[in-house]
């Protein structure tokens, strides 16, 4: 295969989240969130794993971080648990909760690792929660408190900052579905939460621009939303309804277009819309000096009367139906086509022009059962999967798309939110009983594509 070269200073890197890895629950004044609450509620967690422990991350983080080095890592991304900076989501803030991410960063920073700092990444303080979580207004104004007193501390040293990781999970699985915490099954409530999560967004950075931070942005998971069969009219708007409640219904808010009319249209017919103010799009539409993209597949629907729809996208049933993923399927059974990174790639950058791009998340589970006894696991499916999207995304940036860096999912096997600890995702094995982190073969693959910026 002819080689390839990405952009000089493309980033390379790695990303993690708190809840997934850190572990250290009840430590150093932490406070409950959604996902202790979640997990530990019998039947919502695969076996009722829990994130008690994790990785040991907490603890260990140095090894991690001599880790990152050895791969050659130039970026580690990685949340700030919110229920740490404040137990309970308001109050004064604990600062044990941001001497650990403090030493966090100045361990990265010794190695030449570049800190890129996700504000929440799912994990809600409990008591917030209680007072109503991301259906109420305050919650947003909250967050931008706690996106406050982080910078505060790791302001001098960090540069790039998003403050939500994929608020349509956070908004239709947490509260639409209820397959993530806080596991409510309530379409009004996921439109509520959809704006209050933009708000606090708008919130958040804007505050942290004022405080001096050198790059804001926020992390999606787009979708590729594809036609069945390309042709029907239904099919088209089957797309169209789905491109609008995945995508277009963050980005038009964002990026100043505010929400798009189909799409208030159609969550106007599931609730109230008397939770959207007037200038609150103004507030939403603070500059963003980067969009991080996360995409692991692409999604096909098909309009059809009598459609079964998918809970996780209220009102789509009775028109839609999404059609079952087709081979080749990682573990998580999602399907495996790079070319719909090409594609999501370019049509937002064409679709928002001037924007920096970074794929913050890209990685697949694979089962990797085995260490066998040498220390080797020899995980080709995830080679295979990542120099597959390394390849569509190196066809994005030849066509001109301003693709900034790359960051795998995940840097080590983690806690897989509902699937507990049963998928892996890592580039780098965990033994759970004993913590022994074992690079896997596609970190020394990772390692490589990184010390030659290409493939
Ligand atoms: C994304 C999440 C991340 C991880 C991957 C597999 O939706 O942001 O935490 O679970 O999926």
């Amino acid at each position: 295969m002819t080689e390839l070269r990405f952009p000089e200073g493309f980033v390379w890197g790695a990303a993690t989240a708190a809840y997934q890895i850190e572990g250290a629950a009840r430590e150093d004044g932490r406070g409950e969130s959604i996902w202790d609450t979640f997990s530990r509620t019998p039947g919502r967690v695969f076996q009722g794993h829990t994130g008690d422990v994790a990785c040991d991350h907490y603890h260990r983080y140095a090894e991690d971080v001599a880790l990152m080095a050895d791969l050659g890592l130039r970026a580690y991304r990685f949340s700030v648990a919110w229920p740490r900076i404040r137990p309970d989501g308001t109050g004064p803030v604990d600062p044990r909760g941001l001497d650990f991410y403090d030493r966090l960063v100045d361990a990265l920073l010794a190695r030449g690792i570049d800190p890129f700092v996700t504000l929440y990444h799912w994990d809600l303080p409990q008591a917030l929660e209680d007072r109503g979580g991301w259906t109420v207004r305050e919650t947003a104004e909250h967050f931008a408190d706690h996106a406050l007193a982080v910078h505060q501390r790791l302001g001098d040293r960090v540069r790039t900052w998003t403050t939500l990781n994929e608020p349509w999970c956070s908004a239709y699985l947490g509260y639409g579905n209820g397959v993530h915490a806080p596991g409510r099954r309530d379409a009004g409530a996921t439109f509520r939460a959809v704006h209050h999560l933009l708000l606090g967004h708008g919130l958040a950075a804007r505050a942290l621009r004022a405080a001096g931070a050198e790059a804001v942005g926020i992390t999606l998971n787009l979708a590729d939303v594809r036609p069945a069969d390309g042709g029907s009219a239904a099919d088209a708007a089957a797309v169209r309804l789905v491109d609008g409640l995945q995508n277009r219904i963050f980005l038009g808010p964002l990026t100043g277009a505010g929400y798009p009319d189909d799409v208030l249209a159609h969550l106007s017919r599931i609730v109230e819309p008397d939770f959207l103010r007037d200038g609150d799009e103004k507030l939403i539409a603070a500059p963003l000096d980067l969009l991080g993209i996360n995409y692991y597949s692409p999604t096909y629907v098909a309009g059809r009367t009598g459609g079964a729809g998918n809970s996780a996208y209220p009102g789509t049933a009775g028109s839609v139906e999404f059609l079952p993923p087709v081979g080749p399927l990682t573990d998580t059974g999602w399907m495996i086509e790079p070319a719909g990174l090409t594609r999501l790639l370019e049509r937002v950058a064409a679709d928002h022009p001037g924007l920096p791009l970074f794929i913050t998340e890209n990685g697949g589970a694979f089962p990797d059962r085995d260490i066998d006894g040498t220390g080797r696991v020899t995980d080709t499916d995830r080679i295979a999967y990542l120099d597959g999207h390394l390849r569509a995304a190196h066809d994005a940036v030849s066509r001109g798309v301003d693709l900034r860096g790359y960051l795998v999912w995940s840097l080590l096997d983690n806690f897989e939110w509902a699937e507990g600890y049963r998928k892996r995702f890592g580039i780098v094995h965990v033994d759970y009983l004993t913590q022994r982190r074992t690079p896997k073969e596609s970190a020394r693959w990772y390692q490589e594509v990184i010390s030659r910026n290409g493939l």
